[in-house]
């Protein structure tokens, strides 16, 4: 689901916060100082998109705006470039038609992420007048289906049916990569209409060889990370891969959505020690990109805020700390899975709040706010590790066989060993054995252990429901 931070400017009353301009708003580090950029690092990745490609992937960088991934991605003939927010939680690709008002204000909202013309591409069929999504955040686009020519990764898929939005109150266009039993037009025309979605087509149109791609979100403030379609790289994660199931929602017989099953949760401190919280949780969660922040139960957050000492403040509605007590730790919140725990840095999970401004809230004292992105589920019925979460796991998404097989990242990889994976049901342990890399972890024990018919919410905001 698309469930990116909304830019909600939350007023800010008495209480020993010094608002700047006595506004929050919920929006970080949109505007990165150069500074804050790597010449080398940078270099690198200039050398890296000179190397060959690996037959059978399509790689794609994808560039960290903190609370969001874009990748730029050109559409119909001749190519106009279009920049897409990519979504793991979602199934639908659309974007901008000049038509839709809130493109048309005298900002120039939509100018960022690009407009697409119909009119100037040889390449557009009209397909129907009936898209209608609507995401978790409660933001929506509607208009046609059209087929399109549609190039990432400098590869072109033919016919791909897309959304374009004549109307709209997001700005931001929206690649939307999960299973196709999940696209918005089941939901509102049925499922006679489901459609062949971009990562069913780069199969049938001979790009890759199964419905996989890896996602690599790398580090809180690196400037990009990576998708991969149809393989892995070997040198962007530590240990094994260990591969979890998606878990069906009820009612169905497979899973339409990327939920596998969080075991446990513990932190482990500086010096190594580690505090075990639950190793029982059986929780159904989300793996989503297009999430910004982790949402899980109230005390699951207030056991990770009350391990650094962060305090609840009810005007901001975050736990909050200073920021110069978590940004230099090596403190870890732990998330525990069927045979793997994911270390994620906790400085990786705070973020410094700016305000309207985007300059920094600072306590009286001077200190910068630091405000922990893991929020309490329960007014979302749902438990989702959104991007803070993704950025410290190396995650292959495999539609084909319905599992995620996950490792710790590497954060700043400069190295690559791209494998293509083939088809089957081992496709993936066996590319990653292919590559002299530790086999995957797929044995049946550990299947075995997973929390099978847990009970999914069906209260929650469904991604793609109708709008009336
Ligand atoms: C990629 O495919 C082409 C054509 O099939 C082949 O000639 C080439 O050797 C392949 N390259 C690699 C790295 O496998
Ligand atoms: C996407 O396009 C923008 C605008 O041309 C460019 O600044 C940015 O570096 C591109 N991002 C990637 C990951 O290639
Ligand atoms: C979009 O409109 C819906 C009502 O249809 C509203 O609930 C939601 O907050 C709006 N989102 C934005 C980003 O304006
Ligand atoms: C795309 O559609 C056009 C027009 O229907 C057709 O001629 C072409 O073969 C299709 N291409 C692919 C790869 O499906
Ligand atoms: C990764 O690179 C970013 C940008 O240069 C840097 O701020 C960050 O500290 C690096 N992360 C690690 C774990 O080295």
């Amino acid at each position: 689901m698309k469930f990116a931070l909304l830019l909600t400017a939350l007023s800010l009353s008495g209480s020993g916060l010094a608002a700047v301009s006595g506004t929050l708003q919920l929006d970080f580090w949109r505007d990165r100082s150069s500074s804050q950029r790597n010449p080398t690092l940078d270099r690198l990745r200039e050398k890296k998109l000179l190397k060959r490609a690996v037959n059978n992937t399509v790689s794609q960088d994808l560039d960290n705006e903190y609370y969001l991934y874009y990748t730029n991605v050109t559409v119909g003939t001749p190519g106009q470039d279009l920049r897409l927010q990519i979504d793991t939680g979602s199934s639908d690709v659309w974007f901008q038609s000049a038509e839709n008002k809130i493109c048309q204000e005298s900002s120039d909202p939509c100018a960022e992420s690009g407009i697409y013309d119909p009119d100037s591409s040889s390449t557009y069929s009209l397909l129907s007048t009936d898209f209608s999504i609507r995401y978790g955040d409660y933001s929506y686009a509607k208009g046609n289906y059209a087929s399109e020519s549609f190039t990432i990764g400098g590869k072109t898929v033919a016919n791909l049916t897309v959304g374009i939005a004549t109307d709209a109150n997001a700005t931001q266009g929206i690649m939307g990569i999960g299973y196709d039993t999940n696209e918005a037009v089941i939901f509102t025309a049925g499922a006679s209409r489901r459609y062949q979605n971009l990562p069913d087509l780069l199969v049938s149109q001979g790009f890759i060889e199964s419905r996989v791609y890896s996602l690599w979100l790398n580090d809180q403030n690196a400037k990009t990370g990576s998708v991969l379609f149809g393989g892995i790289d070997t040198e962007k994660y530590s240990g094994s891969l260990v591969t979890l199931p998606f878990i069906a929602d009820e009612g169905e017989s497979t899973p339409s959505e990327f939920f596998v099953t969080l075991e446990g949760s513990a932190y482990t401190d500086a010096s190594g020690s580690t505090t075990e919280y639950s190793s029982s949780l059986g929780l159904s969660v989300l793996l989503d990109s297009g999430t910004s922040f982790v949402y899980l139960p109230s005390s699951v957050q207030a056991d990770f805020a009350n391990a650094v000492g962060a305090t609840w403040n009810d005007q901001v509605g975050y736990y909050i700390i200073p920021c110069p007590e978590v940004v230099n730790s090596d403190a870890t919140y732990d998330f525990e899975f069927a045979g793997i725990t994911i270390k994620v840095p906790v400085k990786q999970l705070f973020l410094p709040g700016t305000n309207a401004k985007n300059e920094p809230v600072t306590y009286t004292n001077g200190q910068q706010v630091c405000l922990l992105t893991i929020v309490d589920s329960s007014g979302l019925g749902v438990s989702i590790l959104g991007d803070t979460f993704l950025r410290a796991a190396y995650i292959v998404y495999d539609l084909d066989n319905n599992q995620a097989s996950i490792a710790q990242t590497k954060y700043n990889a400069t190295a690559s060993n791209v494998v293509a994976v083939g088809s089957g049901t081992d496709s993936v342990a066996n590319a990653a054995a292919s590559a002299g890399s530790a086999a995957v972890l797929s044995d049946s024990d550990v299947a075995k252990k997973l929390h099978f018919g847990y009970s999914i919410d069906k209260r929650r905001p469904r991604r793609s429901i109708s709008v009336a």
